[in-house]
């Protein structure tokens, strides 16, 4: 079976992630980050991409913008073009203007959402196979799949979220590859559910545990996956499906909900 092999990826280096003021996802709690460990756990993820060959691409992030840090958030990227986002809340709306500027010196042609229209990029969608999945219902709403249809050219299937707790599709599904996807049944409605058994030929539901321990948050690569650490079943799991286990401690952005997957946008893959 082909694998996918992420060439490049595009991540946000944390300089002011050291504390947090608001609340938007239950994850969330205000207060104080530990600076030294943000960089020291962004560091080592900027290691483990380059141990699997793959090429980190920097953002510097803004003093402004705490949330700015995962990257995943701020688009959706094919080949040299970018829908940007349009962020739901108010505190997250100003990191847009950092990444347009950053995607437009890059060489990427810049796609915009109509006015109304909310999706927070790759943390609310996945290409697998010849579609796009979109999660909707907390940060996406259903128009943005019209939207993204028309201008990737490709079939979006909404997957429509009902648990606040996983209000981004990443935090409750992780595609592995052509064959094979993880998901948290109580974060999708009982349509959905359905929609993806039919999907995913051998679809795996996460444990309270692994969804909790923020599994679904991971990145493949070729045969590793870069996981949050502290998850020994979920690495079990990958084992039998012969893949091994790349383990990150993630643990100062998980206080704002976030981990392996939203630190990372992927600008360039292939198939193996
Ligand atoms: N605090 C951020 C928010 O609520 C976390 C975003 C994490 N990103 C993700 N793709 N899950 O927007």
């Amino acid at each position: 079976m082909k694998q996918k092999l992420i060439k490049k990826v595009l991540m946000c280096e944390p300089l002011y992630f050291d504390s947090l003021d608001y609340v938007i996802n239950p994850w969330m709690t205000p207060g104080k980050i530990n600076k030294e460990k943000t960089l020291n756990e962004w560091e080592q993820l900027v290691k483990a991409y380059e141990e699997q060959n793959i090429t980190v691409e920097v953002i510097k992030q803004n003093r402004d913008c705490p949330d700015m840090v995962f990257a995943t958030d701020q688009g959706i990227i094919r080949g040299k073009k970018v829908l940007l986002s349009r962020f739901w809340h108010d505190e997250r709306k100003p990191e847009t203007e950092y990444y347009k500027e950053w995607f437009e010196k890059n060489g990427y042609s810049l796609n915009y959402l109509p006015n109304d229209v909310y999706l927070e990029g790759n943390g609310d969608a996945f290409f697998w196979k010849d579609k796009l999945l979109i999660g909707i219902g907390y940060r996406a709403d259903k128009t943005s799949c019209d939207v993204i249809s028309k201008l990737f050219d490709i079939e979006v299937i909404p997957l429509e979220i009902i648990d606040s707790k996983f209000y981004h599709l990443d935090v409750g599904f992780f595609p592995l590859n052509n064959d094979t996807a993880f998901y948290y049944p109580p974060a999708f409605s009982q349509k959905s559910r359905g929609v993806l058994k039919k999907l995913v030929p051998n679809l795996i539901e996460f444990s309270k545990d692994e969804a909790y321990g923020f599994c679904a948050n991971s990145v493949v690569t070729d045969h590793h996956v870069i996981h949050q650490k502290g998850n020994p079943t979920f690495q079990e799991k990958l084992n039998k499906l012969g893949y091994v286990s790349v383990e990150v401690d993630t643990g100062e952005f998980m206080k704002s909900g976030g981990g392996v997957h939203c630190l990372t946008n992927v600008l360039e893959e292939t198939l193996s």
